[in-house]
């Protein structure tokens, strides 16, 4: 919340007004939450998005990111109503739905994951449960706060070994590993639910 105290020249009036920028949806801006946007891709798509004047929510759990690149976008864009920053994990539903609550998002972009093939393999029930059950609880914040576009960052494990290449679109999808699987699951869950009567969703995925 950005407080901004507005003085006039009548010394015993002064104003002031609370504009509480994140939470309040306004017109021609597009508010966007970039879920593990202090990691690789998510740094690099908020500031794309901070460039192009969308107000930027960051949530990230730091498990992997680098706070060094969120500050850099901080520097960058110090404005009230430009960028802000949750530390919390999207595995924690409450942490999940207060964040809704509390914020008036126009889109999700959601980058926030663990993304090793190998260490996937090593610790599948992590895998899922960062992937597959953080997704739904996304969805589920999403549906229950009126919050209709996605961009979900997939991978191109979820075509496992494909016959023919190059892969396009028209590919098969057949992950072989427990990241994959669990990215393919999570892309399931996604489409069924934006096909379903009055979800009224804008869904793109990434692969
Ligand atoms: N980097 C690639 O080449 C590549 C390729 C294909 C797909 N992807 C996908 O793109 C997304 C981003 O990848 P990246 O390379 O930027 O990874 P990254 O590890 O750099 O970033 C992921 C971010 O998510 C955060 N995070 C993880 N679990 C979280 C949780 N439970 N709550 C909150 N934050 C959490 C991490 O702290 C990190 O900042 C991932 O979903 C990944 O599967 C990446």
């Amino acid at each position: 919340m950005n407080l901004i105290v507005l003085r006039f020249p009548t010394p015993k009036l002064t104003v002031v007004c609370v504009f509480l920028q994140f939470s309040r949806h306004e017109p021609g801006v597009t508010h966007v939450l970039v879920t593990g946007g202090a990691g690789y891709i998510g740094s690099h798509a908020a500031l794309r998005l901070l460039q192009d004047s969308y107000r930027v929510t960051i949530v990230d759990n730091l498990s992997r990111g680098n706070m060094g690149a969120v500050k850099v976008l901080q520097g960058l864009f110090p404005q009230p109503g430009r960028l802000q920053f949750i530390f919390a994990d999207l595995g924690d539903q409450k942490s999940v739905n207060k964040i809704f609550a509390e914020n008036a998002f126009d889109a999700v972009m959601h980058f926030a994951a663990v993304a090793y093939v190998g260490e996937s393999t090593l610790e599948p029930l992590r895998y899922y449960h960062n992937i597959t059950s953080n997704t739904l609880l996304i969805l589920e914040a999403m549906a229950s706060h009126g919050v209709k576009t996605l961009i979900y960052s997939s991978t191109c494990a979820t075509y496992g070994e494909p016959e023919k290449m190059p892969i396009t679109e028209a590919t098969p999808q057949f992950p072989i590993n427990p990241y994959g699987k669990a990215k393919k699951m999570a892309e399931d869950i996604i489409l069924d639910f934006s096909k379903s009567k009055g979800a009224d969703m804008a869904v793109m995925i990434l692969r």
